[in-house]
This record gives C-alpha cells, structure tokens and sequence, in this order.
C-alpha cells in the first residue's frame, strides 16, 4: 500500500517576543487574565518588513535540511495560511521560487486554523494517488496584521510563526508500508461563519479587514467537535484512543486543549504543548509543535499522534498518523 510518510519536519519563529505584560498598559487585561484563561504567557510578532512568505521559507529550508533533501527533490508545495502576502499569486509559488525551486506545483489552501489539518490530508490524497512522490506542507502566519489591537478579547490571543513538514510516499511491505498518514476526518459548517471572521476582503471592502470572534461560542463548538473528529479518525484507522502515543492539537486555548484530552481519555503526558509560548498561530500552529515535539526527541518511529484543529468556517478535522 502507498502511504505519506513524515520524512522531516521544520519550523521559524520571528525573533520579537512579546510577553503578556506588554498588554496591560495598552488595554484592560493581565498577564494573569491571558494565562488562567488561555494558558498563553507570550507569543512572537513578525517584524514590520517580514512577510508570510518570509517565515514559510524559513520553516521550509529547516524542514528540508531535517529532511536532508534538496528543493529540487519537491514536487509539490503546499502553504495553508489565511494571511497571505498578496491576494494572488500563492504565498506557496512564493516560497517555491524563494527555495530555488523551478519544478513541481504550488498552491495555497485556505481552512483558517484547521488549514494544516486539511494539507495533510490534501497532500496525503494527492500522494495516494499518485500525483506527487514527495510533498513539503508549510503552516504559516502573520495574524498580527489582521488583529483589532483595541479588542482585548482576540488580539492577546495570537501569534505569528511558520512550521514546514515534508511528505514522502512509502511503498510495499515492511515498516516503512505500516508507518505515515493513516487516516483523516474533514469536517465544516458555514452556517457558523459569524462566530469568527475577518471583517475585510478585497470583494468586500477592498481592506484587509480584522478577525471577529466570539469566543466562548467557539470554545464550546471546539470542546465538542474536537474529540468527536479525533475519534472518527481513529475509527478509520482501526485504532482506539488507548493507542494515541500523542495528541498534537491546534493551539489555541489550553482549556480546549485540556478538555479534549480528557474528553479522549488521553493524559496530559501525552499531549503536545507549545501554546504558552506561541500563543494561537493558527495554520502554523499543528506544524510548529510538530517539529519543536521532533526536535526534542519526543516522537520514537511506531508511536500513533492524534492532529486535531477548529478554525474559522466553522472549520475542524484531525489525522491519525504513525511517526
Ligand atoms: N483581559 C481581561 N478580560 C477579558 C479579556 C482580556 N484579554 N478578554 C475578554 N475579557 C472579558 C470579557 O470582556 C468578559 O467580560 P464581561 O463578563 O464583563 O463581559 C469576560 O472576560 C468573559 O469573557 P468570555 O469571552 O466569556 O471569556 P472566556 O472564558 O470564554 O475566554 C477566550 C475568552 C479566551 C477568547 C475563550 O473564549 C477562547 O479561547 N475561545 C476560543 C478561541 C479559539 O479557540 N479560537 C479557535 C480558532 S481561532 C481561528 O480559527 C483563527
């Protein structure tokens, strides 16, 4: 059988940190409002001349070094971002011609925070099919530039930041055949689409717009719909919450992420966190803790990990893979 494998993993952070405290003299919040309510304690914000292509290429080039390929060994780029450079072309062709790369097809793929979740299992389709051999996915987000910076209850919530994974087909029988995507779950729903949105676009009002959100409606379709997906996923795959050696959420919210552990059966040991220090990074966010979790040594090749996201839409899905 033909399977995507991970064959390496990447990420970039902008250099500027900005601690919780920067906040309370610009609005009515606290460092320990923002943590007991969302477990962020700081996040990174991409300077003023950086792009999210910029970061895409960054998360890209450390993905393929991990990977240790060359760029003219991709034959597809993937970015999953909901804040590209231009409205057209692809922030992906402009990572594609930033690697050196003048082979292959890139495109963007717009699913706001759940936009990783959905690559994956877009690159995955594709690899299945035959359509590529080798895949690099790129999160990446500059979500400072659409925040409102004088509404407390969204623009102390997000980050900026890009995480890379590269896809490869595994063919035959043997360890490589049983490893890689194993499953996925797509789900959404528009009829939510006012719980979180950006109130701007070139058909619209021709501006970038800010995101809208109202939080606790969709912290509470996040509780909900989060296990159900994870579980639907891990159906298909024939396996069962006691299996998951790791659950790699979208970091959005630490309550979120902590009921849905719970709502899996699944200790905390055994999620991923990097929610404190990269606040919601959206697309980028599944990628990121990816390759922070990869570069620590967390994942042994066998282990189940459990993506799972919710965005703007609603949008949510998971994938089931082993590393
Ligand atoms: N500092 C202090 N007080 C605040 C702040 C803040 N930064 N933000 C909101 N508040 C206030 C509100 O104004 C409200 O005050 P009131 O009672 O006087 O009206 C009070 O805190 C409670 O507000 P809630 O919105 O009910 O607070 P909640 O506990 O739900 O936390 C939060 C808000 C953190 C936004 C939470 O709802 C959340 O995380 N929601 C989910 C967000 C999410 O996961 N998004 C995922 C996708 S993102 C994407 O797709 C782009």
């Amino acid at each position: 059988m033909r399977r995507a494998i991970v064959r390496g993993t990447g990420h970039y952070l902008p250099e500027r940190v900005v601690e919780n405290s920067w906040f309370e003299d610009k609005l009515d919040t606290s460092d320990e409002w923002i943590r007991a309510r969302t477990g962020i304690e700081r996040r990174h914000f991409a300077a003023e001349d950086q792009r999210t292509s910029d970061l895409g290429i960054l998360a890209a080039q450390a993905a393929l070094a991990d990977a240790g390929l060359d760029a003219g060994q991709i034959d597809a780029v993937i970015v999953a971002t909901s804040t590209p450079d231009l409205t057209f072309p692809s922030v992906a062709t402009m990572v594609q011609a930033g690697l050196g790369m003048r082979r292959g097809f890139a495109y963007d793929l717009q699913a706001v925070c759940a936009g990783f979740v959905y690559a994956l299992a877009n690159a995955d389709a594709m690899i299945r099919a035959g359509l590529a051999d080798r895949v690099l996915l790129i999160g990446a987000e500059t979500f400072s530039r659409i925040m409102d910076w004088t509404d407390r209850g969204t623009c102390v919530l997000f980050g900026d930041g890009a995480g890379a994974v590269v896809l490869e087909a595994a063919e035959g029988q043997g360890t490589s055949a049983d490893r890689g995507i194993l499953a996925t779950d797509l789900n959404s729903d528009g009829q939510y689409r006012d719980l979180l949105y950006v109130d701007g676009g070139v058909a619209s009002t021709g501006t970038a717009g800010h995101l809208r959100m109202q939080g606790n409606l969709v912290f509470r379709h996040a509780v909900e719909k989060l296990a159900d997906t994870a579980h639907r996923a891990l159906d298909r795959a024939g396996l069962t919450p006691e299996q998951v050696d790791w659950l790699v959420p979208h970091q959005a919210n630490l309550r979120i992420i902590e009921a849905t552990a719970k709502r899996m059966r699944l200790p905390m040991e055994k999620v991923v966190l990097t929610v404190a220090d990269h606040g919601n990074t959206s697309a980028a966010s599944i990628p990121l803790a990816l390759s922070v979790a990869n570069a620590e040594g967390r994942f042994k090749p066998g282990d189940v990990l459990v993506a799972e996201a919710i965005g703007g839409g609603l949008a949510w899905g998971s994938v089931v893979l082993r590393w």
